[in-house]
């Protein structure tokens, strides 16, 4: 979603603001744009596409963007089209305003402001907060109080940054719904929706609270909440472990498809006993323990990839635990008033713990105060609104995930989340030791396992050529490959375009048969588990309709390819994690495809990796 950067600084800031941007490339956008305070005057510049037509624009005549304070934004269109009067930074009079999330009432600010004789060149809700900063400074000049009258006429969640020409010294941000946070330097300061886009300039954060306002010069930083000044604890955080880059990777996406064995691995070592390996650590969730004793049901909410791994976790909760488990989408639950019973876990899972339907499901639970609530953050980023605003934290070790699509994010929800289900089976003695050190062993597998499936890459890159020209794709798994086949197909249409749909391959014969025809590839998840005898009779409904099968089956399986019937062997892996390690062929193949596509791997089309609006 759109990206905000500030900065005000001794030094010239248009190129701290270009690179903020480029580093929040992967978030999705549309349209770039920065404005810089020189002599006077608001310089500005938005470019539709990327990044890197703003950078050249601005390399047309660099001296007009010399200045020392200066604004900066990728759009992701909500309200207008993609365009360049749509563009941010926008500006009335001499103030210059950028925006993250939704200002909801806008459409009756504008009647108002045009009513007032304020005239709007864009369609977007943020000229409206522009111009009402604008108007409330002719009567309040001073741009902090402006601003701070202002935003209680807006209804929504959103960040801002704003400067005005005649503040020169002072850049002014709000954080209500939205992520921001304030990189702090040395006779310099910054702003931006993610650390990240900061990390060349400074390796010192503090982390906004929702509501707050701050006031950014060079050499101080004030924040209020409600009015009062307020101090935010100054982060230090390790630049190298957060810093992000291809390597020898030609996009994000595969990097992060083969960092999984790692992340696998450290988010493994957070609960085992490095010692005792059939052991939970003693730390592990310890200081709630109290808590997980006493929960009779999980309730799990989240959206698109972290639903799927919530949907493989209902399976592990209720085999494993006997308690009754629940997943929903977050953006349905929502919006129906459902019943949240006592003694529920709720578990948010969000790589960026940012995704605004998740954080108002979470919520929506939270003020129906059942008894007994406890509800838990699974979440790849540890400062997140979503981890702040739970009772306990439970971090996947995946380190920061660049590409839209999600990949090492999943697996090591998975991981995290079978250690969750061994942590309460534990906790309420719903699993002897027995199975808890058979699990745990099994799990210490995985990341061999994974890299094993690593070296499918050569043979998936050969059976993607098949899906190069294809218009539409059906996944199937059974059981614990169910959830992996809607994960395939949403991998697949996220970044190949290809339409594709993942299918309980039960299923098939109540609707979906109907679409097999020699044109339709049909992706079949078949490691040699309880389901495959099924799953062998559903291939053979497939095969027997002409439809063509790409298979990836256990070594152990003695699958052979036949007519029409490829078949790639995954190394063998107990059934109940194999749907971790089959996440792997099914990225790979969405990766290749959609390279072979000539799609933009990374950054697709429409989409943003962090979901901040509804
Ligand atoms: O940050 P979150 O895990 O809350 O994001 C949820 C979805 O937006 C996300 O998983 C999305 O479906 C991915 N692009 C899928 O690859």
């Amino acid at each position: 979603m759109c990206g905000i950067v500030g900065a005000v600084a001794e030094r010239n800031i248009a190129n701290i603001l270009l690179e903020g941007l480029k580093r929040l490339e992967y978030r999705g956008y549309d349209s770039a744009g920065l404005t810089v305070i020189r002599d006077g005057e608001l310089h500005r510049e938005r470019q539709v596409g990327k990044v890197q037509a703003l950078v050249d624009a601005v390399a047309i005549n660099p001296e007009f963007f010399d200045g020392h304070i200066g604004i900066a934004h990728t759009r992701w269109a909500t309200h207008g089209e993609p365009a360049q009067r749509n563009a941010h930074p926008h500006v009335s009079g001499k103030i210059a305003v950028v925006h993250n999330g939704i200002v909801e009432n806008y459409a009756e600010l504008k009647e108002e402001l045009i009513a007032k004789g304020y005239e709007f060149t864009s369609q977007t809700d943020t000229e409206v907060v522009a111009h009402l900063i604008n108007d409330l400074y002719k009567q309040t000049p001073d741009l902090l109080e402006a601003v701070r009258a202002v935003i209680p006429l807006l209804h929504g969640a959103f960040a801002l940054g704003i400067v005005h020409v005649d503040s020169p010294e002072e850049l002014i941000t709000v954080r209500l719904g939205s992520p921001l946070v304030i990189g702090v330097g040395i006779g310099e300061n910054f702003i931006a929706s993610d650390q990240l886009a900061l990390l060349p300039v400074t390796n010192r954060f503090m982390y906004l609270e929702e509501g707050d306002i701050a006031k950014l010069t060079r050499n101080s930083i004030q924040i209020f909440a409600d009015g009062v000044e307020v101090s935010r604890k100054i982060h230090e955080i390790d630049a190298q472990q957060h810093n992000a880059d291809k390597g020898e990777f030609k996009h994000y996406m595969l990097k992060e498809i083969y960092e999984q064995p790692d992340a696998v691995a450290r988010t493994l070592e957070m609960a085992i006993d490095s010692t005792n390996t059939s052991k939970l650590r003693d730390d592990f969730l310890q200081r709630h323990e109290d808590k997980l004793s006493g929960i009779r049901n999980i309730q799990i909410l989240a959206c698109g990839t972290s639903y799927h791994a919530g949907m493989v976790a209902k399976y592990w909760f209720e085999n494993l635990t006997r308690l009754p488990c629940s997943v929903e989408v977050a953006s349905e639950f929502r919006y129906r008033n459902p019943v949240v019973v006592d003694n529920s876990l709720v578990i948010c899972i969000s790589q960026s713990g940012e995704t605004a339907d998740t954080l108002s499901a979470l919520r929506d639970t939270q003020k129906q105060k059942p008894t007994g609530l406890v509800s838990l953050a699974l979440c790849n980023v540890a400062t997140s609104s979503l981890v702040r605003e739970t009772d306990i934290y439970l971090p996947t070790l995946a380190g920061p995930e660049i590409g839209v699509a999600s990949t090492k994010a999943f697996t090591t929800q998975l991981v995290a989340l079978m250690l969750l289900v061994l942590k309460v089976g534990a906790t309420q003695q719903r699993m002897d030791s027995e199975r808890l050190g058979t699990l745990l062993s099994e799990l210490q597998q995985l990341p061999g396992q994974l890299y094993a499936s690593l070296h499918l890459d050569a043979a998936i890159k050969t059976m993607s050529e098949s899906f190069e020209d294809k218009k539409s794709c059906l996944f199937l798994g059974r059981g614990l490959q169910f959830p992996i086949a809607l994960e395939g197909a949403l991998k697949l249409k996220e970044i190949s375009y290809i339409h594709a749909e993942g299918y309980a391959a039960g299923e098939l014969k109540h609707g979906p048969l109907a679409l097999v025809d020699k044109d339709m590839p049909i992706v079949v998840l078949a490691p040699k588990d309880s389901m495959f005898d099924k799953l062998k009779a559903n291939m053979q409904e497939v095969h027997a309709r002409h439809g063509e099968l790409f298979v990836f089956a256990s070594e152990s399986s003695k699958m052979v390819a036949e007519d029409r019937m490829h078949v790639v062997y995954v190394p063998d892996v107990c059934e109940t994690l194999a749907p971790v390690v089959y996440s792997i062929p099914v990225q790979l193949l969405s990766y290749h495809v959609a390279v072979m596509r000539g799609t933009d791997v990374d950054q697709p089309r429409n989409l943003a990796k962090s979901v901040t609006v509804e």
